[in-house]
């Protein structure tokens, strides 16, 4: 089996029941432009976040790296009108094409895109004590999965969703001896979801255009 194999399986799924969306398509076009990396969520992976969204019936969703607001706009199109996303971003060049695809996409209002190392700005938000989010997703460098979820823990309440991207890297998550920094990450993040009494997760291997790939989904549930 191969990436090109799941590659079409997903083009079947997505051409099926994903409606074609313009503000996606060209929020990719506009990535491509301005030289971002297509390291996006998959469409479909898109639409999962959609629906947990709505699944979950959150108004508070924080994302934690933006890149060109593909996620943003996958996260933020399933709020209802009154609903925020925070969504934080290191590089400012990756946040303003995330913040013209927003507005195309015509979710200005509900998108807050703070630039800045995410942990300074998840920080900012412990420290400033606002409501809560009811889901996160985290999708920044891999190495600091354990702080962002940490940090993602003191952000919400019981009953919220944490999603993290990435985790399965390729399957090399299962190397208890990698010495790559993002494993390494993506493996002291399950320590810690291990240890941590007051979450309960899975984690979902996936295949498709992102070839061997994964999120694992933690409730919130103390
Ligand atoms: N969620 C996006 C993809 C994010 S790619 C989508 O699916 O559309 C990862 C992003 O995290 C990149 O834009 C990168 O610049 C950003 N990033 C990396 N390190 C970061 C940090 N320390 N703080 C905030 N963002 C960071
Ligand atoms: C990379 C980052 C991502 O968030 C992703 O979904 C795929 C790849 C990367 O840094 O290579
Ligand atoms: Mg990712």
């Amino acid at each position: 089996m191969t990436t090109e194999l799941w590659t079409s399986v997903d083009h079947y799924f997505a051409g099926k029941i994903l409606h074609g969306d313009e503000a996606l398509e060209q929020a990719l076009v506009a990535n491509t432009a301005a030289g971002l990396p297509a390291i996006d969520v998959s469409p479909l992976q898109g639409k999962l976040l959609h629906l947990l969204v709505r699944m979950n019936r959150a108004r508070r969703v924080l994302e934690v790296g933006t890149l060109g607001g593909y996620s943003a706009i996958w996260l933020a199109s399933a709020l209802p009108g009154d609903g925020q996303l925070v969504t934080l971003e290191l590089e400012p060049h990756h946040a303003e094409v995330a913040r013209l695809n927003v507005a195309r996409a015509g979710l200005a209002a509900r998108v807050d895109i703070r630039v800045g190392p995410a942990l300074g700005s998840l920080d900012a938000l412990i420290a400033a004590g606002g409501e809560p989010f009811d889901l996160v997703f985290i999708d920044a460098d891999k190495p600091s999965n354990p702080d962002y979820f940490t940090r993602a823990l003191a952000l919400t309440h019981p009953g919220s969703v944490i999603v993290v991207d990435n985790v399965v890297r390729g399957g090399r998550v299962a190397d208890a001896a990698s010495t790559d920094a993002a494993v390494v990450g993506v493996r002291r993040l399950h320590d810690l979801i291990a240890s941590e009494a007051r979450v309960t997760a899975t984690a979902i291997q996936t295949v498709g255009t992102k070839g061997h790939d994964g999120f694992t989904i933690a409730l919130v549930t103390g």
